[in-house]
């Protein structure tokens, strides 16, 4: 009898655990307004994407992968997932939205504005990014 109950309270909490790890997943991002309305300086182009990947494969391609599918070799230890740059959901945010998060970030998704400071090279990494697109 004991045992049973303590059993489904194992139960009970591991679903507990399950359902608040998908929540947490699902965060919707909070882009301040000066972020929103934020456009892009630089133009894309080859160059514009080439220079972009080459930022992407030094500091994002650990965890997001090298096409952005979210499959780098550091996704599986975190708690988040990276999500699939590939994805309308994600090539349909603006700008200042891509901008924010990529170089702002929060929680796992760590703040690059000191180890990529200059602005062509983070529009050079959203273009790359654009460039994803399925
Ligand atoms: C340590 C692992 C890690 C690295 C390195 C990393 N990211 Fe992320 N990234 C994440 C995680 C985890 C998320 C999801 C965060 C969340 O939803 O809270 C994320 C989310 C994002 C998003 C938002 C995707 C969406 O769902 O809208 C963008 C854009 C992004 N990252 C760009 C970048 C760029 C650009 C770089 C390199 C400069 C980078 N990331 C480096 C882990 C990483």
């Amino acid at each position: 009898m004991k045992i049973k109950i303590i059993g489904f309270n194992i139960i009970a909490i591991g679903i507990a655990i399950i359902i608040m790890s998908a929540t947490l997943q699902q965060k919707p991002w909070v882009i301040p307004e000066k972020y929103k309305s934020m456009k892009s300086t630089v133009k894309t182009s080859a160059a514009s994407i080439a220079a972009g990947k080459v930022l992407w494969e030094k500091h994002c391609k650990s965890c997001h992968g090298s096409l952005g599918k979210g499959d780098g070799v550091k996704a599986k230890t975190l708690k988040t997932t990276c999500g699939d740059m590939s994805t309308a959901k994600i090539q349909s945010e603006s700008d200042g939205e891509l901008y924010y998060q990529s170089f702002v970030g929060r929680d796992e998704m760590t703040n690059f504005e000191k180890k990529i400071p200059d602005n062509t090279d983070r529009w050079n990494l959203i273009n790359f990014i654009r460039s994803l697109k399925k």
